[in-house]
């Protein structure tokens, strides 16, 4: 029986996602180990084969069947846009993506005038303004710490992921829209869910089970 390969997003993603396989009985050999810089963990029991990658990463190791499955937040799903199919959400990574800025960019926000929106996802902010507000805006693609654009001046608003709220709030800004919520899942390669339908079928009804 060849290796399915399980493509995990860095971080805390992967810790939730290890926890939930683990009471599956799927259990990666030396993923507890957090100093080593080892990159592949296999299950041999279950012919399972772990590696860890950057989010935006996994949905192209899944695309280009390098990786039959991955785990990672639907943000970089949308973002990246590949072929890939969606198969479940783990439910855990909730959070959600947002139109955010000072109060005082409501305004601006409505008055159809072209607003610079700083954001890491450029394709979702496109998406969100061209076909669901159809209204022009000018998008700026930053790395990180986004509240610090309209902050500073670089924009009126930023799209970006909202999870408690603290982040906003310490900094004098507020959610002024919501795009859509967030939350891990679940994709597979579409020649693997053909090839390994059944191994595939049974992982995912052995993990939905687990979150009931
Ligand atoms: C994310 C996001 C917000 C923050 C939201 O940033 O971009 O800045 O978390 O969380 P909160 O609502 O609980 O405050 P992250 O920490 O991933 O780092 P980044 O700024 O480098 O994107």
């Amino acid at each position: 029986m060849r290796y399915l390969t399980v493509a995990l997003t860095k971080g805390r993603l992967a810790k939730d996602t290890l926890r939930l396989f683990s009471r599956i009985g799927i259990e990666a050999a030396g993923t507890e180990d957090n100093d080593s810089r080892k990159l592949i963990f296999t299950d041999e029991k279950n012919k399972l084969r772990f590696f860890m990658a950057k989010g935006p990463d996994v949905p192209t190791y899944v695309a280009y069947g390098a990786a039959d499955i991955g785990i990672v937040g639907r943000d970089t799903i949308l973002e990246e846009g590949r072929k890939i199919y969606e198969v479940l959400d783990l439910g855990f990574g909730k959070c959600r993506m947002c139109i955010c800025g000072p109060e005082s960019a409501r305004e601006a926000l409505s008055s159809g005038k072209v607003i610079r929106v700083a954001t890491k996802y450029p394709n979702i902010a496109r998406d969100y303004f061209m076909r669901r507000r159809h209204q022009t805006v000018e998008i700026i693609k930053m790395n990180g710490s986004i509240e610090l654009a309209p902050i500073v001046g670089l924009s009126e608003v930023i799209c970006d992921i909202v999870e408690t709220g603290s982040t906003l709030r310490e900094n004098g800004l507020a959610v002024l829209e919501e795009v859509c919520p967030l939350s891990a899942r679940v994709v597979v390669n579409q020649v693997s869910m053909k090839m390994e339908n059944e191994r595939i079928g049974e992982l995912i009804t052995n993990l939905r089970e687990a979150l009931q």
